[in-house]
């Protein structure tokens, strides 16, 4: 593993945070780290995805069709810097399917041509995942359990046919449980009790049927921490790759959901890193998709605030795009006007949350130098 050029990249951070802080931020970034660049500089004017594709990255983020179509500035701010558009909620169930006879591709379909209209990659999440699905899927029986998934995706796949880069065939079917199974599956969701774990490798195979030509997708998080959660769903995490490329399911690449925690300072770079040698070595590639950093913990004062969440970016992404097989870094939106983390994890002094790379005025944050920084001194893909 190389890191003297991630080496250059650690950036001290632990004694500029310090007081005021909820957490003890002496080690937030795990390293012996040197001073840290104040302002973190950038060279150049080039937009975020222009950064990205000069390394052979694709950069994009995910975008909502109430905050595109509403408002025109954000809109705008979205297409300067994006290579690739991630539909928020518009391809869940919940959004797609108002009845089991019916699909409703009203906003997806607003979505794939804003991203065609702006020369953006359009991505789809999610064909199957937990949560957000409707009320009639709970009448699902485990007579017509295989049907209706297949009609699901079949239907749903074939329609993005040919303007689509990839799909998130498969979303956490680990992350979100405590399960005390050998392989951590989520046990308790309604797929699996219909179908067992089979419900992974029928979407997968259903997938790839529809549409040859996409790149299919398994996402999960807790993915990135050294804790024993984050080390067991790693651990998991391979293991069903494995499983699914034994049952020669067509499965091209993982999403590692980046939902980061800026005060959090149990990253472990080698840990990361190496999890990303193993699903490279695997012959599959990787997306960092639903790339966030939550400031919920920091002090209130802006500049400790936002320095702290650009140095965690920082981080995360220089050890991570050292990992050749990393083709795309995706933000779970672009702007903290529009970010689930201010109802999903508010600050307990009620500031609105600054966690993205364009504040709510939209204005660049350091958040934004940072990415671009990462994109700057990564290797060539
Ligand atoms: O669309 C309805 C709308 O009709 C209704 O009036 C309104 C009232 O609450 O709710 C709207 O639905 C909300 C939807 O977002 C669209 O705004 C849901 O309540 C809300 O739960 C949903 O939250 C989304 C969440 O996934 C659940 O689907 C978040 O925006 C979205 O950021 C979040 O994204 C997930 C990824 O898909 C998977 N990984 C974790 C990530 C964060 O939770």
């Amino acid at each position: 593993m190389k890191l003297s050029r991630r080496q250059t990249l650690q950036l001290g951070f632990g004694a500029f945070l310090g007081a005021g802080c909820a957490h003890d931020m002496s080690q937030v970034t795990g390293l012996a780290l040197s001073e840290p660049p104040k302002d973190f500089p950038v060279k150049g004017q080039l937009s975020l995805k222009q950064r990205a594709a000069a390394k052979g990255i694709i950069f994009g983020a995910a975008g909502n069709y109430q905050a595109l179509t509403q408002d025109t500035d954000y809109a705008q701010v979205f297409a300067e810097n994006c290579g690739m558009l991630v539909p928020e909620n518009e391809l869940k169930w919940a959004a797609l399917r108002p009845s089991p006879d019916r699909f409703d591709f009203t906003s997806s379909d607003w979505l794939a041509q804003f991203a065609k209209q702006h020369g953006m990659l359009f991505r789809g999440h999610t064909l199957v995942w937990n949560q957000s699905n409707p009320e009639w899927l709970k009448d699902t029986t485990a007579q017509n359990a295989e049907q209706v998934l297949i009609k699901h995706i079949d239907t749903v796949v074939k329609h993005y046919a040919g303007r689509i880069h990839s799909w998130d065939v498969v979303n956490e079917a680990i992350a979100a449980d405590w399960s005390k199974r050998d392989d951590r599956l989520h046990f308790t969701t309604q797929w699996f009790k219909l179908l067992d774990k089979n419900y992974i490798d029928i979407a997968f195979k259903a997938a790839g049927a529809a549409d040859p030509n996409a790149m299919l997708v398994y996402n999960d998080g807790y993915l990135n921490y050294d804790t024993p959660h984050d080390n067991e769903a790693r651990a998991a995490v391979l293991k069903l790759l494995e499983w699914l490329k034994s049952r020669n399911a067509p499965i091209h690449a993982l999403g590692v959901q980046g939902h980061l925690d800026a005060a959090d300072k149990r990253f472990n770079q080698k840990k990361f890193r190496d999890f990303l040698s193993e699903v490279a070595g695997m012959g599959l590639k990787i997306l960092l998709t639903e790339l966030d950093v939550s400031d919920r913990y920091l002090p209130a004062d802006l500049e400790v605030r936002d320095r702290a969440v650009a140095q965690t970016y920082e981080e995360y992404l220089s050890v991570a795009l050292d990992e050749r097989a990393v083709i795309a870094v995706l933000t779970w939106g672009m702007s903290d006007r529009y970010t689930w983390l201010t109802n999903y994890s508010p600050r307990s002094d009620k500031l609105p949350v600054r966690v993205l790379p364009y504040g709510a005025d939209l204005r660049r944050k350091l958040a934004w130098n940072a990415i671009a920084r990462a994109f700057d001194a990564a290797p060539k893909r």
